[in-house]
């Protein structure tokens, strides 16, 4: 068994494709399990950039199979979609595999999303607008419509018109908005189903069989731990479970085939989205961070919110997802800052927190400690060891390990797979 777990530490967004594609060069069988095209995971080859958004991020090896698993919700438009820009681009897509019991994402659940957020105004989640929360609640509503029945010529068509004229109910009474056009949809979703089906599989037994035959499996995390539904900061959260514990659902493996659970960590903290952020940098400290890093989002463009490491947040993300490693990520984008801050505590008027509270209330009224560390001048982006980092970059992974409590066994100083120190080995076997 050589199963690798990779989650994101914080928000999203940490360079989880990146470290992906990385680890994939030596791995079979790369899995999504949860989340949908509301992901965006970047990763560059030489000149090449790719956003990949549902599908997993080994798709650029030829010979690893990638699969889509039973927790993810499956939006088949922006599936094609990103099936053809991949092909256009030369990249086989023949090795996916889309598991029969994915819930689908229809309009209405974009719809639903789009007018559910408008309805909250300034009390918004800032969702990707992707109709992930609506699709996770039919499925908890077990009213969902799965991929098997999708591609179920017999049922579909009275599975879905049923379903549609429920939805446009809810869009026409609650929200005041317009009636989908259930012909409209049908027809366009037997059109993806007819598509769709060559890849349709019982995923669970592609990872199952891989995992006994040791085979080197890459679970590939989405979103980050604290947009998790249970332990993230609800509800300013996803509508799924980004933590490692998620795979054991959503794969359809055994929480005992865990192996490894790698927390892909940025070197500073971002946030796409609504919801308290401790260590935020409203201000030209955080307007830096977010030019030099590029930190726009690959999903909806949107700026990401910049600030500080907190180590709080990460000991939690630690802790809740049982992290065996971190890759510390976009350290290059910290060269130039005299000094950097890391969080190593909250203040909640005369008290000290130390542990991620539950009660948001508490959360937005909690001041960062800080501690300061000298920064470094050089331009880390062509460092190809770890000796070679600056002792003041050094000093502030080390100091970053011992807060966590895990060791930083990658460093990655560029969005380049070359741009990848690797101190110590990933894969167990
Ligand atoms: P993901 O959602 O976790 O896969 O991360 P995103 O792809 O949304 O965002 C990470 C961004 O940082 C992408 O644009 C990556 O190309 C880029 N990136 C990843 N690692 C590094 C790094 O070490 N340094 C720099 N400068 N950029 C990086
Ligand atoms: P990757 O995989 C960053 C955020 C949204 C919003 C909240 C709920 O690229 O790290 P949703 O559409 O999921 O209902 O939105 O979750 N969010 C992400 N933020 N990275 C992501 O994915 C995200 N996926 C969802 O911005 O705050
Ligand atoms: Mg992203």
């Amino acid at each position: 068994m050589s199963t690798v777990v990779i989650v994101g530490s914080q928000w999203g967004d940490e360079g989880k494709g990146k470290v992906i594609d990385y680890l994939a060069a030596e791995a079979d069988v790369v899995v999504r399990g949860q989340g949908g095209n509301n992901a965006g995971h970047t990763v560059v080859v030489g000149d090449q950039k790719y956003a990949l958004h549902l599908i997993p991020s080994g798709i650029l090896y030829k010979d690893t199979v990638n699969v889509i698993g039973n927790g993810v919700v499956f939006d088949p438009e922006g599936f094609l979609n990103e099936i053809d820009g991949l092909e256009a681009k030369g990249v086989s897509t023949a090795n996916i595999r889309v598991s029969d019991r994915a819930h689908v994402i229809f309009p209405y659940h974009k719809e639903i999303d789009r007018l559910s957020e408008e309805s909250l105004g300034d009390a918004k989640i800032g969702t990707t607008k992707k109709g992930i929360g609506p699709c996770y609640m039919d499925k908890v509503e077990r009213t969902g419509i799965r991929i098997c029945d999708l591609i179920d010529e017999e049922h579909f068509e009275d599975i879905a018109r049923a379903q549609i004229e429920k939805k446009n109910a809810i869009i026409e009474k609650i929200y005041g908005g317009e009636p989908l056009d259930a012909d409209v949809i049908i027809a366009a979703y037997k059109g993806y189903a007819a598509r769709v089906k060559p890849y349709v599989t019982d995923t669970s037994i592609v990872v199952y069989d891989a995992v006994k035959a040791d085979k080197r499996v890459l679970l590939e995390g989405a979103q980050g731990s604290l947009l998790d539904v249970d332990l993230g900061t609800y509800p300013y959260v996803t509508s799924s479970h980004p933590i490692s514990g998620g795979f054991a659902v959503g794969a359809g493996i055994g929480p005992n085939a865990i192996e490894e659970v790698l927390g892909i960590t940025k070197a500073y903290t971002t946030r796409v989205g609504m919801g308290p952020f401790v260590t935020e940098l409203d201000n030209e400290i955080g307007d830096r961070i977010r030019t030099q890093g590029h930190e726009f989002g690959t999903t909806t463009g949107r700026a990401r919110r910049c600030g500080w490491f907190d180590s709080v947040l990460v000991k939690y993300s630690a802790r809740i997802n049982g992290m065996t490693a971190m890759a510390l990520m976009l350290v290059d984008v910290l060269s130039g800052f005299e000094t950097i801050k890391i969080c190593t505590g909250y203040k909640y008027g005369d008290e000290i927190i130390e542990h991620y509270p539950a009660n948001l209330s508490v959360l937005e009224k909690c001041e960062p400690i800080y501690e300061e560390m000298p920064g470094w001048t050089e331009d880390l982006s062509n460092v190809t060891t770890y000796d070679a980092l600056p002792e003041a970059t050094k000093n502030y992974i080390k100091r970053i390990e011992e807060l966590v409590g895990v060791p930083a066994k990658i460093v990655s100083i560029g969005p380049k797979r070359s741009q990848t120190i690797v101190r110590d080995k990933i894969y167990r076997r």
